[in-house]
């Protein structure tokens, strides 16, 4: 586990510990992973249903998600009942009660609002179902029972790094003009992401090394509601036009790969040089653009893993079993501290691009 003094070196450690949900305090007593609503349940029919409810498809990594749960959960013997919610939180409220009311034993979720499920989950677990929050926390409840996913604040700490060492490659003394994007407000993991960038970049910020030139550093000033691409383009607009006149743009912060071809887009639009720009998610077009020598890093989430541990899990609860917990402190979603199993996220630039997707059929092509 990371070290307290780093989790205290993040820059909103106050700020999440006020509003009670994204990472917990170290200190914070953990939650009984063993225990209460976490507990191992009874054993279920091998055969039994087990649902799945993804989010809106604002990345590629829901669409492959889907197609994995969908044969993974059929392999090994379960019945699946895999549904996206495109319609936004309404249906996917729908979705899940309809999970619980077909007897679904384990119901996994990629909330789109990690703040508006908590009636549908008291619903699953009183039924009996065993809850998993996939990818995005689920917060305000003790209705959830683990969570699976891809170390978040580790993603943002990468992300700032990469955005510090492109910058240095470019131009090895600052200052730096940069920008900062975030996520989505209502997906738990936007806030993570943005405090483990913030932790890298807000002592530079401090000292001068780099200037954000809009003045825009708070996480709600960074938004990009609803991970829209056309959210961030417009923003990237408007910081263009307000502030980089005469400036350069060095680098921008941005969460994830489809922000981050947005905001290159309106860079080129505006007809100024592609700065450094981070990513995530390893999609195709960011992998292209990456060894064009475009958009400068991304980060590998290999989706077949998630999943692989997501059904691990269940597996495990199939036989009565507790599953795999690698943290018991970090997700605390401001009711529990929820038991997480954590994978590592790897950063990813053209440097170590060949090497990073040598076992994905799809972006080793890319990579040539
Ligand atoms: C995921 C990211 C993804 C974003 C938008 C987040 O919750 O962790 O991988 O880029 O949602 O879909």
């Amino acid at each position: 586990m990371r070290s307290l003094t780093k989790v205290m070196a993040a820059s909103a450690v106050a700020a999440l510990a006020l509003t009670g949900c994204g990472r917990a305090d170290e200190e914070t007593p953990t939650d009984t992973a063993g225990g209460g609503a976490s507990g191992a349940a009874e054993a279920f029919p091998k055969d039994a249903l087990i649902g799945v409810s993804l989010p809106q498809k604002t990345s590629e990594n829901w669409v492959l998600a889907e197609n994995l749960f969908k044969d993974d959960l059929a392999k090994a013997g379960f019945k699946a009942d895999v549904q996206f919610a495109n319609g936004g939180v309404g249906e996917q409220q729908n979705q899940i009660q309809s999970m619980v009311t077909k007897g679904a034993k384990v119901i996994v979720i990629g909330a789109i609002d990690g703040a508006q499920l908590g009636t549908q989950v008291k619903a699953a677990k009183d039924a009996g179902a065993t809850v998993i929050a996939y990818d995005r926390l689920i917060k305000n409840t003790d209705a959830v029972d683990y969570y699976v996913a891809y170390d978040n604040f580790k993603v943002g700490e990468l992300q700032g790094n990469a955005l510090l060492e492109g910058m240095a490659a470019k131009k090895p003394q600052g200052p730096y003009n940069i920008e900062l994007f975030a996520g989505s407000p209502d997906d738990a993991n936007a806030q993570v992401f943005f405090d483990g960038a913030m932790s890298v970049l807000k002592p530079k910020i401090d000292d001068g090394t780099l200037k954000v030139t809009s003045n825009q550093t708070a996480f709600n000033q960074a938004v990009t509601q609803g991970w829209k691409a056309e959210n961030a383009q417009k923003r990237m607009d408007t910081l263009l036009s307000a502030s980089y006149a005469s400036a350069t743009l060095d680098g921008v912060l941005s969460p994830n790969d489809t922000l981050a071809r947005a905001i290159i887009t309106s860079v080129k639009a505006a007809g100024k040089p592609v700065p450094v720009v981070t990513g995530q998610d390893s999609e195709v077009e960011s992998v292209k653009s990456i060894m064009a020598g475009e958009q400068y890093s991304t980060i590998n989430k290999d989706t077949r893993n998630l999943v692989k541990a997501t059904l691990e899990m269940v597996a495990a609860l199939q036989k009565g079993e507790k599953p795999t917990v690698t943290d018991d402190k970090s997700y605390d979603n401001g009711v529990k501290v929820v038991p997480a199993n954590l994978l590592e996220p790897l950063i990813v630039t053209k440097a170590n691009a060949k090497e990073a997707y040598a076992n994905d059929p799809t972006l080793s092509k890319v990579t040539g």
